[in-house]
């Protein structure tokens, strides 16, 4: 099974926690444990200083499995297998229902690992676009043009992320309706739940939608309490839930025993928690509110209607990452390059390296990206240069160079103004539109018979 990278988890393992302030998580601000054991009853306390840290029961605690069912209206305890994080269960479910020759629906856009997990698993996914001007959204329309004969699996997020989009109550019965008449099965991303802003939006769970149907839920945002990683899945589908738990054997097992007494006690006190986080989020909205008004020709937004997280639209035209835009760039032609087992050499300045592997190659580059934004930061603009040293594609000499004066510069750009695309090279055609692509403009190649030659043009800061 092979997985493209997590771009979201890959760029929180990067800034989550070096960066000063962080406004791009999505989980609700995480609890201090001795406020949540402030909340304990006699028996979640007892539990707590007497817990004997060995393995957990596979499935779950079956008292926390009992505070998880008591979340819905017409699930039991039975219904329920608890999971490290609604990620393991993402994982579990698409291993379990999808295979080769399967067919998914997954909304568009969504957290990554609702729709690569999927085709991971060997099922061709097609996404359903929510979009901005539609308020994000969901179409029943679209769900039922994508469905096809083999649809196994329409997956929803409710509240959704990243854009806090709730399907009115009428959409999601469209799209209940359609699983049902399709024989798909639905499955319902719902660890925003309980984040409503107006209560009466909340939708039923997809577990009581149908009978087959499956919901995912989680710890970490609603209940803020992401450190914990106890997720779960409910459905009255007993076969399905059986299969998950013969999959989980082969991840974690079972939940780590600190984080499921936790997880019970806040269970047990669930209006608390949620009225706290709740809280939380009625106080910011205001903050939002004022910052998107002042701010009304830079940003756009459509004002969430539940969850945690908004999906902001930046309007102007200004380079808010350059470090990062620059490295999916050069990553780009990077992938572009291993695929055809070419050899990659970086050269900067004095230094340069030679790696034909994947795991130098990804060093190279990123240092190629590193040392480009220094000299951005430092001079007014930046040329790095890929060369194709010979028409068999076999090295790419990657170049950083600092233009400081506007002569120089002019000078550099000056060959490569028109996009005189050839193919032929180590650098083709299809790795040059990636580049332009990723780099809005900002990119320039020119293919010659036996030299590419690739300038990525970066504003001054
Ligand atoms: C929609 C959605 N599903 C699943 C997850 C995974 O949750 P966890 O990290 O708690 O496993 C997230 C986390 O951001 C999410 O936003």
């Amino acid at each position: 099974m092979r997985l493209r990278d997590f771009a979201l988890e890959r760029y929180f393992a990067r800034w989550e926690f070096g960066a000063e302030l962080l406004l791009c998580a999505s989980d609700i601000e995480g609890w201090p444990v001795g406020d949540l054991l402030a909340l304990a009853d006699d028996d979640g306390l007892g539990r707590w200083h007497g817990l004997r840290l060995g393995y957990t029961e596979s499935r779950g605690d079956p008292d926390l499995r009992a505070e998880i069912a008591g979340l819905y209206e017409h699930i039991s305890a039975d219904d329920v297998l608890v999971f490290s994080g609604a990620e393991e269960a993402i994982f579990a479910i698409h291993n379990v229902l999808l295979g080769p020759g399967d067919h998914a629906i997954v909304v568009r856009p969504a957290y990554q690992s609702l729709a690569e997990v999927a085709e991971a698993a060997g099922a061709r996914v097609d996404r359903v676009a929510l979009r901005p001007e539609d308020g994000w959204r969901l179409d029943p329309a679209a769900v039922r043009a994508a469905l096809r004969p083999n649809t196994h699996l329409i997956m929803l997020n409710e509240p959704h992320n990243p854009t806090g989009a709730l399907s009115d109550r009428a959409t999601f019965d469209a799209v209940v309706g359609l699983a049902a008449e399709s024989g798909a099965r639905l499955v319902v991303d719902e660890v925003y739940r309980f984040l409503e802003f107006d209560p009466a939006d909340r939708l039923p769970a997809g577990a009581e939608a149908l009978e087959s149907g499956v919901s995912i839920g989680v710890m970490s945002k609603s209940f803020g309490l992401a450190g914990l990683r106890i997720g779960w899945v409910a459905t009255r589908d007993r076969e399905v839930l059986t299969r998950l738990a013969a999959f989980k054997d082969y991840t974690t097992i079972c939940a780590s025993a600190p984080s499921e007494v936790l997880a019970l006690i806040a269970l047990r006190a669930k209006d608390r928690v949620l009225s706290r986080n709740r809280g939380i989020i009625a106080a910011n909205m205001p903050l939002l509110d004022g910052f998107f008004e002042r701010w009304a020709g830079v940003f756009e937004w459509v004002r969430p209607r539940g969850g945690s997280i908004a999906f902001p639209r930046l309007l102007a035209d200004v380079p808010i990452d350059l470090q990062g835009a620059l490295k999916v760039a050069v990553s780009r032609v990077g992938e572009a390059a291993k695929a055809k087992q070419v050899k990659l050499e970086l050269r900067e300045g004095a230094a340069r390296e030679t790696h034909a592997d994947p795991v130098q190659t990804d060093r190279c580059l990123s240092a190629l990206a590193r040392a480009a934004v220094e000299c951005a930061q430092r001079g007014s603009s930046v040329v790095a240069e890929a060369v194709s040293a010979d028409g068999g594609g076999t090295s790419v000499v990657l170049r950083v160079e600092t233009i400081t004066s506007k002569d120089k510069l002019d000078d550099a750009l000056g060959p490569a103004c028109s996009l005189g695309l050839r193919g032929g090279t180590g650098i083709g055609l299809h790795e040059a539109r990636l580049l332009t692509e990723a780099m809005g403009g900002r990119a320039r190649v020119e293919v010659e018979e036996n030299r590419a030659r690739l300038e990525l043009w970066l504003p001054a800061r």
